[in-house]
């Protein structure tokens, strides 16, 4: 199976996507929470921002950096409930654009901001955020390290880091990266070039750069109707996703969601929950 190089790039892939993403996934560029299962997308994946948001819990005051911002939906959802100042980075011109694009005019304009940046090199001035917000973008980075010491760095004292993302649900042997190998490049297309760690991990790496968790929780489960929400939407915005992606792109696109489905339920990735305080 051969690799698609524009996947390879997390700001050229998410130019390339976002736009079809609009379809297939809804405002929110992240997975549902599904407390009953029969929930629209739409409610659930609000209602993820509104898990991590029980935990951020911002206060009109603060300062909060969404690092990974996607389209903007969970910073205005911020902005809209606590009445705090969120700045939002994404490397995706695609993505800062739409944004943008969606809040001027808005009354949540004079509250939400939006700017090019990469978490693995972001020019902020130590202390300077009360909050620092990851919503499934830490899977696209490739130091995780790098992206909890700048968080830690960023936070002033008191503030708080949350993050959800996809994640491994145990370290990986290397011959089971080999027996999944496809199934892995499948994902790299369709999602572009990540690299997931466990739940573990970035509870370690919060605790390394001394920062004290403060809930760490496997949501697997609650997320797992999200690839059904997902299949509907490309079987119904067929035609407009089309003008964005080509026929093989969107094949693959539901190949991806059979797979992850697999890999939840067999206990190969899953997706968890972060808060860790300053
Ligand atoms: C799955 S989307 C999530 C978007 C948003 N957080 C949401 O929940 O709607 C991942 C986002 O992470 C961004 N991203 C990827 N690599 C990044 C990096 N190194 N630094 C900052 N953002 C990055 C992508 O451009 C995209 O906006």
């Amino acid at each position: 199976m051969s690799v698609d190089e524009s996947a390879t790039d997390p700001a050229a892939h998410y130019d390339k996507v976002t736009d079809a993403w609009g379809y297939l996934l809804g405002d929110n560029l992240h997975y549902g929470y599904f407390d009953r299962g029969d929930e629209s997308l739409e409610e659930a994946t609000e209602r993820l921002t509104r898990r991590m948001a029980e935990l951020a819990e911002p206060a009109p005051d603060h300062l909060v950096l969404d690092v990974g911002c996607g389209t903007g939906q969970p910073a205005r959802c911020l902005a809209e409930w606590f009445g705090c100042r969120v700045t939002g980075i994404s490397p995706s011109q695609v993505c800062i654009d739409r944004a943008r694009k969606t809040s001027v005019g808005s009354p949540l304009e004079s509250l939400v901001h939006f700017e090019i940046g990469d978490a693995m090199a972001m020019p902020y001035a130590d202390a300077s955020y009360d909050r620092v917000w990851v919503m499934e973008s830490s899977h696209l980075m490739p130091d995780k390290s790098r992206l909890m010491g700048e968080s830690a760095r960023l936070l002033k004292p008191g503030g708080r880091l949350v993050l959800c993302d996809v994640m491994l649900k145990k370290k990986m042997e290397l011959m089971e990266v080999i027996r999944h190998r496809d199934a892995f490049l499948l994902l790299h297309d369709v999602f572009g070039r990540a690299r997931m760690e466990t739940l573990a991990f970035y509870a370690s790496e919060a605790e390394a750069n001394g920062l004290t968790v403060q809930l760490s929780e496997d949501i697997t489960t609650a997320t797992r109707p999200t690839f059904d929400r997902w299949r509907r939407n490309a079987e119904a915005n067929r035609e407009e996703i089309l003008t964005h992606l080509d026929e093989a792109d969107l094949d693959k696109f539901f190949a991806s969601c059979e797979v992850l489905e697999g890999f939840w339920d067999g206990g190969v990735l899953g997706y968890g929950l972060l808060s860790a305080g300053r």
